[in-house]
């Protein structure tokens, strides 16, 4: 079977909006291990975007899957209306590596229901419907979750939840002409506190980000901005949900959430992703007293599933053993130095910026600041090329995300520098 006549297939019975990457040679998995991926035709790939940022110990590594294959033996699925031991001690981890007073948790099965379960808990609990989020958020992909997200190309079917109100984001790159970072922060303030005295009575129900906004192209803020905000939130009556969907579990480095990268404290937090290294998870956490707003019953077929939890509880574990959220820091301090080496020597590379092993470089036109999506693009297909997956993202599709596994070596991180050089090359030549 070929990937052509498997993509014919593919276009005739998916809905189109289910769109690969690599658009005119996608990549047709027939395998993966650890850093690498194989295609159909055999050919083998060092992936640095782990599915989006979801695989975060490697693909079938051999301690997760063995822990999964022995709760498939046991007992695969019961629902929510039986309790199951795997359940209760992943909830405990979550909670105990979590900050602050997080305590109580939902499983559900991706990263949108966690979001869902955040924001019905924050309305519950506040009896605010008015949630605050950020332009360039990315929420996932309910009809609510939609709404909650700010890039127009992901908010389909028209509806728009009227209680989200999006404020301005720190994005230092794109700031207005000629702002500082300590101005843009300033800039969000202000914003935001127009935002509630203009559009709500003054009382809000939650603030909601993304620590580093992901999909956005890993926009990390200003060291102050979540302190800053914070004390506006509160004043408002709201609390604070943190998306850690892509920043949570070490990938930030040093840390095991984003969050505590910026030293506040959120109300509830949103785990899926990394959380299951590919198992489909959604896990939300809130103080006892939010969780405990929550009356009456609310019911997630796959939430809490055995084998799921099992593979979590490996993945958690897994990360702690071997330190990861470490080598994330050093790893990631190494993939930093040598972007920005690249950035100084090919000019339509316009920002690198990141955290840990979530980097990102901004494609532009050389000499201005021109989103240059067909350059990104064409990057992104030159490193398929030569062995080496990256991701995208940006309002503007032209940030280059990359989001290695969090055990990723030294020899990994060599191979794909020498094959991002050689691409570099080759597309600016
Ligand atoms: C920050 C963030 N939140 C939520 C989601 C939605 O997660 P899922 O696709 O698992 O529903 C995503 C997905 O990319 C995300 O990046």
């Amino acid at each position: 079977m070929s990937t052509d006549s498997i993509l014919e297939r593919y276009q005739n019975v998916m809905f189109p909006a289910a769109a690969p990457y690599h658009a005119n040679n996608p990549i047709v998995v027939d395998h993966a291990k650890d850093q690498y991926i194989w295609d159909i035709d055999g050919n083998r790939y060092l992936d640095f975007f782990g599915g989006v940022l979801t695989v975060s110990v490697g693909h079938c590594n051999d301690e997760i899957t063995q822990r999964t294959l022995e709760q498939l033996q046991k007992v695969q699925h019961t629902t929510t209306i039986y309790i199951n031991e795997n359940m209760v001690r992943l909830a405990e981890k979550v909670a105990e590596l979590t900050p602050g007073r997080l305590q109580k948790v939902y499983f559900t099965s991706s990263g949108t229901e966690a979001n869902e379960t955040a924001v019905m808990a924050a309305r519950m609990y506040t009896g605010n419907p008015i949630i605050i989020t950020l332009r360039h958020a990315y929420s996932g992909r309910s009809m609510m979750a939609m709404s909650l997200t700010a890039h127009g190309s992901w908010r389909l079917g028209g509806v728009v939840d009227p209680y989200i109100k999006h404020v301005r984001n720190p994005y230092t790159y794109r700031a207005p002409v000629g702002l500082t970072p300590e101005q843009l922060v300033d800039l969000c303030v202000q914003d935001l506190e127009e935002t509630i005295a203009t559009q709500t009575n003054g009382q809000i129900g939650a603030f909601m980000a993304e620590p580093i906004q992901g999909v956005g192209g890993f926009i990390v803020p200003p060291q102050d901005y979540f302190e800053r905000i914070m004390p506006i939130v509160k004043a408002a009556g709201g609390v604070f949900i943190a998306d850690e969907v892509q920043t949570g579990w070490g990938r930030t480095g040093g840390k095991w959430f984003g969050i505590e990268q910026f030293g506040v404290e959120p109300d509830i937090m949103t785990f899926a992703k990394g959380m299951g290294n590919g198992a489909p998870i959604g896990c939300t956490i809130a103080t006892p007293e939010i969780a405990d707003a929550v009356k009456g019953a609310t019911f997630s077929t796959f939430g809490g599933n055995p084998v799921t939890m099992a593979t979590a509880l490996a993945t958690i574990e897994y990360i702690e053993e071997n330190n990861l959220k470490d080598n994330a820091s050093v790893q990631g301090a190494k993939l930093r130095e040598k972007l920005e080496e690249f950035q100084a020597e090919f000019p339509f590379i316009g920002e690198v910026r990141g955290m840990g092993l979530m980097q990102a470089m901004e494609i532009i036109e050389p000499n201005t600041k021109t989103p240059d999506y067909k350059m990104a693009v064409a990057l992104m297909d030159t490193a398929k090329e030569q062995g080496l997956l990256l991701g995208k993202g940006g309002l503007y599709n032209n940030v280059i995300r990359i989001s290695p596994h969090l055990n990723v070596s030294d020899d990994d991180m060599n191979m794909a520098f020498d094959m991002l050089a050689k691409a570099l090359l080759e597309v600016s030549s």
